[in-house]
C-alpha cells in the first residue's frame, strides 16, 4: 500500500474522503469523547454502596485531585512499581523499539501522565499516538505536553472507559504499519484475572492480528514490600483512597465525613492481590444523591484490587486472551515485569 495516500486505520467502510478537519495533524491534538452513559460515576456509586460488600470501582479515583495524588504516590519511597518499570523501559528501550519497527500506531491505555510514554515516543517515533484515558484532566494535560514536546507527532486523544468494550473512532490521514497497544503501570492489576482476560481480549481486537501488546505487570513478592507500597508512612495512599469519598461529596452531593473512615491495605496471598478498603470507624449513615447508606462499625468499602502475577502466570493469562508472549524484561530484584506479546 502506498504510504503517500491517507488510509483508514480503524472501523467504518471506506467512503468519500473525510473533510480536512477530521485528519490528524501533527502538533494539534484531536479529542474524541467516547465516554458512554454506562460508565457513569453516579450509577457505579449507588450500585456499589447497595451491595452486601460495598464496593467502588478504582477507575473513579482519578479526578483532578486523585490524578495529582497518584502522581505523588509514584514518587514515594515505598511505591516501587513506577520507578522500577521506568528503569526497565530505559534499559531495554533500544531492543523494544527495534522489535516494534517503524511507523507504528501507538495506542496507550490509561495514559495518565504518560512519563514512560515520552521515552517510547522519542525512540520509537510512532506515526500516530492514541492515548485512551477516562480521566479528562490527565488526558488533556498529558496530550498537550506531548504535542509541545513532539511537534511532529500525530495525536488522537480518546476519552473512554477501556474496562468496557471499545468502539474507536476512525482515524484518517496517517498510514501505519503496525498497531502497538501500550498498557503500562500494572493497571491490568485492577482487574480480577477473569476480567483481565476479557479486557485483553478487547485489546487484542484493538491491536488486530499481528499487532503487539507492550504491558507492565507487577510481580508477586513478599507481603512487607507490598503492604508498605499501598500504605505509605506519609499517608499519601490513604489520602488517595479517601479522595474517592471527597469526590462523591463534591460531585454527587454526598455527605461522607472523611474523618470517620480509615484507609486499609493488605495483601491476600491466596488471591495474589493487594486489596484497598475504606473502613467505617463508627456506626453511621451517609447520603449520596438523596439515598441513605448505613455502615456498621468496621464495615468496609472495597475500593481497589491490585493483582500480582509471576511471569508464567501472566503469560498463561495473556494466552487465554489470544496473545503469544514474545519477550519479557524484569529488573534485577524481580519486582516488576514488562511483556511484549503478539496478537495471534
Ligand atoms: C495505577 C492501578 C497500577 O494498583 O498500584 C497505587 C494504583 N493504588 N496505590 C496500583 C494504586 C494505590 C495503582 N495502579
Amino acid at each position: 500500500m502506498s504510504s503517500t495516500h491517507p488510509q483508514r486505520i480503524t472501523g467504518e467502510p471506506a467512503g468519500p474522503a473525510a473533510p480536512p478537519s477530521r485528519f490528524a495533524l501533527p502538533g494539534i491534538v484531536r479529542f474524541y469523547d467516547c465516554l458512554t452513559e454506562a460508565s457513569s460515576f453516579l450509577d457505579d456509586v449507588l450500585r456499589g454502596l447497595s451491595a452486601p460488600q460495598k464496593v467502588l470501582p478504582p477507575k473513579h479515583f482519578y479526578d483532578a485531585q486523585g490524578s495529582q495524588l497518584f502522581e505523588e504516590i509514584c514518587e514515594l519511597p515505598e511505591y516501587y512499581p513506577t520507578r522500577t518499570e521506568m528503569a526497565i523501559m530505559r534499559e531495554h528501550l533500544p531492543e523494544i523499539v527495534q522489535m516494534l519497527g517503524p511507523d507504528m500506531e501507538l495506542i496507550e491505555l490509561g495514559s495518565g501522565a504518560s512519563v514512560k510514554t515520552r521515552l517510547l515516543i522519542e525512540q520509537g517515533r510512532p506515526a500516530l499516538y492514541v492515548p485512551i484515558e477516562i480521566a479528562d484532566s490527565a488526558l488533556r494535560g498529558a496530550s498537550a505536553k506531548l504535542a509541545e514536546r513532539f511537534p511532529w507527532l500525530h495525536i488522537c486523544a480518546v476519552r473512554a472507559d477501556f474496562s468496557r468494550p471499545l468502539r474507536m473512532p476512525s482515524f484518517t490521514g496517517v498510514p501505519v504499519k503496525l498497531k502497538v497497544v501500550y498498557f503500562p503501570g500494572s493497571t491490568i492489576g485492577n482487574f480480577t484475572p477473569e476480567d483481565a482476560v476479557a479486557l485483553l481480549h478487547n485489546v487484542r481486537g484493538l491491536a488486530g492480528t499481528g499487532g503487539r501488546l507492550l504491558i507492565g505487570v507487577d510481580l508477586k513478592k513478599d507481603r512487607r514490600t507490598l503492604e508498605s507500597a499501598y500504605d505509605d508512612a506519609a499517608g499519601v495512599t490513604a489520602r488517595f483512597n479517601l479522595n474517592l469519598l471527597a469526590r462523591i461529596n463534591r460531585e454527587l452531593g454526598g455527605d461522607f465525613q472523611l474523618k470517620r473512615f480509615r484507609h486499609k491495605a493488605f495483601y491476600d496471598e491466596r488471591l495474589g492481590r493487594v486489596e484497598m478498603h475504606l473502613e467505617s470507624v463508627y456506626s453511621q449513615f451517609v447520603h449520596v444523591a438523596g439515598q441513605r447508606f448505613d455502615f456498621k462499625p468496621g464495615e468496609t468499602i472495597h475500593t481497589e484490587n491490585s493483582c500480582k502475577y509471576t511471569v508464567p502466570e501472566f503469560q498463561a493469562l495473556a494466552r487465554r486472551a489470544g496473545f503469544e508472549p514474545q519477550q519479557v524484561w524484569t529488573d534485577a530484584r524481580n519486582l516488576f515485569s514488562v511483556h511484549l506479546m503478539i496478537a495471534v
